[in-house]
């Protein structure tokens, strides 16, 4: 029996059985403030409340029974539209957007091109936020074919992708113009969804691990705080080529990604940042990467131009919710 999320988060967040974790409210099973004796019976009790509600395999392991997700304990899933539609394709998505059943507890979020973001703004339902694929790295003005972050926050962006493997890679954005746009964006109250990820030479030389931290690291030097970011993980072998990342390649990157933020940023920081995947998510593969502990939602580029698979992979949430 999958449990709904409110009748979970109520369980996490009440201020008797959580006060000493209070900031976890959803699904990943991860705390290490538990680790009190005090917490630790609290721990178990819950866990036994939760195990009432959730169907939990016999392999469930006691040690890791807190079922708690990072940050607001929201999933969030993401659709990049990238350079793709037309006024009538666009305006039927947006259509298949507004009736789609999607789950309450995931952040859903679509980033349109520049030119349709007024358009779908003005005609998506509210229940998804809009971001904006780019934005210039300080205040407007002289800059021309740039989209400042005033002028996104103006049609009503409350996010912008910063860091694209297609930004870096094909357009030459560097670490450090990346980091600066992150701090600009936040600092106006953008929410930013930054994107970090080996190429396969890379990945094939072993240096994966080493080319995320050196992104995040550039991140790290520049942002002010890290409330307001959402790490994709993306493998850039993986985007547009349909060539997925397993399960287990996603969710060891994802931990070692946890791990960089925990010893250069801070343990609070590691537990809260949401860390999404993308690359080559579809309605049929989202499930399985969804039941990664680590994985805490997605970045979705081909899949979300069709609604109803974008939404498929929106509600894989629930998978996530009996994988716990
Ligand atoms: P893809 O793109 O889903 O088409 O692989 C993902 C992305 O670029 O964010």
């Amino acid at each position: 029996m999958a449990v709904t999320s409110t009748s979970l988060a109520s369980q996490l967040s009440g201020p008797t059985s959580l006060s000493y974790c209070p900031n976890f409210s959803g699904l990943r099973r991860s705390c290490s403030k538990l680790e009190t004796p005090h917490s630790i019976s609290a721990t178990q009790s819950l866990f036994q409340h939760l195990h009432s509600h959730l169907r939990l395999s016999s392999s469930a392991k006691p040690s890791r029974a807190v079922v708690a997700m990072v940050g607001t304990g929201k999933f969030f899933v993401g659709g990049n539209w990238k350079c793709n539609g037309t006024k009538e394709s666009i305006t039927k998505l947006v259509s298949d957007l507004n009736s789609a059943k999607l789950e309450s507890d995931v952040d859903v979020v679509v980033a349109p091109p520049f030119v349709y973001l007024d358009l779908v703004k003005n005609s998506l339902t509210h229940r998804i936020d809009i971001s904006s694929q780019n934005s210039w790295v300080g205040k407007g003005g002289a800059f021309t074919g740039e989209i400042s972050v005033e002028q996104l926050k103006d049609i009503g962006a409350k996010w912008v992708i910063l860091g694209h493997s297609e930004r870096r890679h094909v357009i030459g954005e560097d670490d450090q113009f990346i980091g600066k746009k992150a701090a600009y964006a936040l600092s106006e109250g953008l929410g930013v969804i930054a994107c970090i990820g080996e190429l396969l030479e890379e990945r094939e030389a072993g240096k994966t691990f080493d080319v995320c931290y050196k992104q995040l690291k550039a991140f790290a030097d520049a942002v002010p705080s890290w409330d307001n970011i959402v790490i994709a993980y993306e493998p850039v072998w993986a985007i547009g080529t349909g060539k997925v990342a397993t399960p287990q390649q996603a969710q060891e990157v994802h931990v070692a990604v946890r791990d960089w933020l925990k010893n250069n940023v801070s343990a609070e920081v590691a537990s809260k940042t949401r860390i999404i995947y993308g690359g080559s998510v579809n309605g049929g593969n989202s499930a399985e990467l969804a039941k990664q502990e680590d994985i805490d939602g997605f970045l979705v580029g081909g899949a979300s131009l069709k609604g109803p698979e974008f939404a498929t992979i929106v509600n894989s949430v629930t998978a996530k919710k009996v994988a716990a």
